[in-house]
């Protein structure tokens, strides 16, 4: 389930409270968890020794045979990466590309699509820059408009200025599901019944979503979902995919063509590829693509009901904890918040703070303003402390990070 409360922790880490989350044993599969308090999942997840092992021996194995070779040699579990990943977000693998990135993912999607003066491309106030920044610039080449839904008082996307926003002009609903910059979850579920009955093709950049609790296409109703591979999904760094569903095909223009994305028929025709992988370009690093789809076994296998939960409820215990210290502020949006939680201490600078942790061994990560510039028109808050535990996470790893946050705050204070 995606999360559904904000919750209040006192959770410990037994596996009485997670069944079938065994974090001992998983930590022992993670080597980066000796060695860092790891809290900037949002930024990149720690890699399990299983997708270390599967990805250097796939490197190991093209230096000894070649490049193609071991591609060829590995064929049925780069398949499988396809039909992990699919599982994974509710799809069929026919409907999976696999990138590079998630802007990339994203990017194969939104430029398919033509747009024309007058039409409308509707987001969110938490879209992530780079989204914003591609609707910008097809604004300015085809004379579209893009609209900013307002948020609700929540802070999340307001459903229903939404449902009343959408009308003949409206050509896509672009949302992000979970911004870069805090622990809002946005209402994917409502935006997909509205934008499906209005018959409005609806993205969802779930980049910060897929991998931390359950996401699921069919349930969310959208039509094009982009995801990266690095973050809690806890695949490696360069990889990313889009899911699109099949009916959507028919309408989108694949805005590159190459001999992986087509066939050229002979003479001056073409011919897309059957399913989404016309959106992909012939070459990848297959170490790569096998190592995501380990790590996306892994998700399944351990179960994304359990993963969310747990990262929801980690989330909620370092917000409440922050929340709970003199001169320190959290600052997440929605009725929904999930395991990314973003805050300030007084009279310190947000960069000082993330230094003095990094020098405590805590990964933590800072917000960008200028990334963000919907969300800093309406509340300037940023840059915030961003700290983004997963389910391998403890509870006395959180304390550690509460306790450093404290003493900054202390002798500020
Ligand atoms: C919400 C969101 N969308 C998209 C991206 C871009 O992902 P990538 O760096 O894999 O292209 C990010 C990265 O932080 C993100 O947080």
């Amino acid at each position: 389930m995606e999360p559904t409360s904000v919750g209040h922790g006192t959770v410990e880490d037994s596996s009485v409270e997670h069944p079938g989350l065994d974090i001992e044993a998983l930590r022992a599969e993670t080597p980066g968890t000796a060695h860092r308090v790891h809290l900037n999942n949002a930024g990149a997840g720690l890699l399990s020794r299983r997708t270390l092992v599967t990805m250097t021996s796939h490197l190991e194995l093209e230096a000894e045979i070649g490049g193609y070779e071991a591609a060829r040699q590995e064929q049925d579990r780069i398949d499988a990466t396809y039909t992990s990943i699919a599982e994974l977000v509710g799809g069929q693998s026919d409907e999976i590309a696999l990138f590079d990135n998630s802007t990339h993912a994203w990017n194969a999607g939104f430029y398919s699509m033509v747009f024309k003066p007058g039409d409308r491309i509707l987001t969110g106030r938490a879209e992530y820059g780079s989204n914003v920044l591609a609707y910008l610039q097809t604004a300015r080449r085809s004379g579209a408009e893009v609209v900013v839904v307002p948020d609700d008082e929540s802070g999340g996307l307001d459903t229903t200025a939404l449902a009343a926003l959408i009308d003949e002009r409206t050509k896509l609903v672009g949302v992000t599901h979970i911004p870069t910059s805090g622990g809002l979850v946005n209402p994917a579920h409502e935006i997909g019944r509205i934008t499906r009955a209005a018959g409005v093709p609806f993205l969802l950049d779930a980049t910060q979503s897929v991998g931390q609790f359950p996401v699921d296409v069919t349930r969310i109703g959208c039509d094009m979902l982009s995801a990266t591979g690095r973050k809690f999904l806890r695949g490696p760094r360069g990889t990313g995919f889009l899911w699109v569903r099949r009916e959507a095909l028919e309408y989108l223009d694949p805005f590159v063509s190459d001999i992986q994305a087509a066939t050229w028929d002979g003479d001056r025709g073409f011919t897309w590829h059957a399913g989404a992988r016309r959106f992909e370009s012939w070459e990848a690093s297959y170490a790569n693509v096998l190592g995501l789809g380990v790590a996306a076994r892994q998700a399944l296998d351990l179960g994304m009901d359990r993963i969310g939960e747990r990262a929801t409820a980690l989330g909620a215990y370092l917000r409440d904890a922050l929340d709970a210290l003199p001169g320190v502020t959290t600052y997440d949006l929605g009725r929904v918040r999930c395991a990314i939680v973003t805050a300030k201490v007084d009279g310190v600078p947000t960069a000082d703070v993330a230094a003095a942790l990094a020098r405590q061994g805590i990964n933590v990560t800072t917000t960008v303003p200028e990334h963000t510039q919907f969300d800093t028109e309406v509340r300037d808050v940023h840059p915030l402390v961003r700290l983004s535990p997963h389910y391998y996470n403890t509870h006395a790893e959180l304390d550690r990070a509460v306790e450093a946050v404290a003493a900054l705050a202390r002798a500020a204070g």
